[in-house]
């Protein structure tokens, strides 16, 4: 049967060329109605200039014409700014007041080791911290923070499981590492990742959290499309290097969590430049300077600090002793609690606005 359902079935493979995700999915797709064969929709964009929409707009067509029964397809193509866009269905955690991803598009940009030791700073300027550590696939969060041999207790909670969060450095930690064998392959991973995630975020005993800190695997994938959808979000932070192509990922990365109505907080520069050890006043710019500031510009996000690259931030996280507490007075450990505050601060005003 023709109807707005069977439209959205055949238009559910077509995606946005830029993040690869299902339009209908990213909700983009809005108000479908059939009479006599003739289609109608709307096509919602984060900007009525976006260079594609021709051809998002030709391959919606072409979908919705494979149909048996189509007249004809009528799109109709607004855009409207993440604030004027209602919330579709999100469910909070009770208890918990910000829920905040640090995120990029890229590997190894330092991610894990920024979401680690803000969520440890945040926790030593009094704040009652949590961190899920979402990287299904390699999780390392509980090793950085002194947990890896962490065992996590599961309590029956009326007709469900809850999970006790391991603790360590005033932060609450749910990850992944403590629910599987290590030798274990992570391909079956992958399809229980939407399930992983809402595990972590409604079936953890979280207690009262001022902040929830939920560290992402890298890229604009299903994780971060999983986390949008669920709850509702205080912000994400974008975490880059000062290389240019990482400009590329920060965009990519700040125009999904646009559509999906997050507010990008700001941007941290990590590795901007090297500190030896043995020459603590000396500074390399090693990937090159000023790219996170040249990026923050361009996307009109604030830069939320620049992180040096120093050997002492590695070894903290092999030895599960996060820099912010083992040397606070280093300059990558000055830079993250600075982060901490910005982002505690960019909070306030946006729940203020
Ligand atoms: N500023 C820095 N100085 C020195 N080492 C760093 C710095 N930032 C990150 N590292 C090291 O680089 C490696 C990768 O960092 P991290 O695991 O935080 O990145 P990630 O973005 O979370 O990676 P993934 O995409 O795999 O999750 C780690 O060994 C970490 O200790
Ligand atoms: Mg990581």
């Amino acid at each position: 049967m023709l109807d707005s359902q069977s439209i959205l079935n055949v238009l559910r493979p077509v995606q946005d060329p830029e993040l690869q995700k299902s339009l209908v999915d990213l909700n983009m797709i809005r108000n479908v109605t059939v009479t006599d064969g003739h289609v109608s929709f709307t096509l919602v964009l984060t900007t009525p200039a976006c260079p594609l929409r021709e051809f998002i707009v030709e391959d919606c067509e072409k979908a919705v014409k494979t149909l048996p029964g189509v007249e004809s397809v009528a799109v109709d193509v607004t855009a409207e700014t993440p604030q004027q866009r209602s919330l579709p269905d999100r469910q909070g955690i009770s208890g918990v007041k910000n829920i905040i991803a640090v995120t990029s598009g890229k590997g190894g940009v330092g991610k894990s080791t920024v979401a680690v030791n803000v969520a440890v700073a945040l926790a030593q300027s009094g704040a009652k911290v949590g961190l899920i550590d979402a990287d299904i696939y390699g999780p390392n969060a509980p090793m950085m923070l002194g947990l890896s041999a962490a065992q996590v207790k599961v309590q029956q909670s009326g007709q469900s499981e809850v999970l006790e969060p391991a603790f360590n450095f005033g932060v609450r930690l749910a990850s992944m590492g403590f629910l599987i064998d290590p030798d274990q392959p992570v391909i079956w991973r992958g399809p229980m990742l939407n399930g992983i995630i809402r595990q972590f975020l409604y079936q953890v005993d979280w207690g009262e959290l001022d902040y929830l800190i939920v560290d992402m695997p890298p890229g604009t994938g299903d994780a971060q499309l999983t986390l949008a959808q669920a709850v509702p979000m205080s912000g994400a932070v974008i975490v880059t290097t000062p290389q240019n192509v990482a400009l590329m990922d920060a965009r990519r990365g700040l125009r999904m969590f646009q559509q999906m109505q997050v507010p990008v907080l700001g941007i941290v520069e990590n590795m901007s430049y090297f500190i030896p050890p043995d020459m603590p006043d000396k500074q390399y710019d090693i990937f090159g300077s000023g790219g996170g500031q040249r990026t923050s510009e361009e996307l009109g996000l604030p830069l939320l600090g620049c992180i040096p690259l120093e050997m002492m931030l590695r070894q903290g996280g092999d030895r599960g002793i996060p820099i912010v507490v083992e040397y606070p007075d280093s300059a990558s450990a000055k830079a993250l609690t600075s982060i901490a505050q910005q982002i505690a601060a960019r909070v306030s005003v946006l729940a203020l606005a």
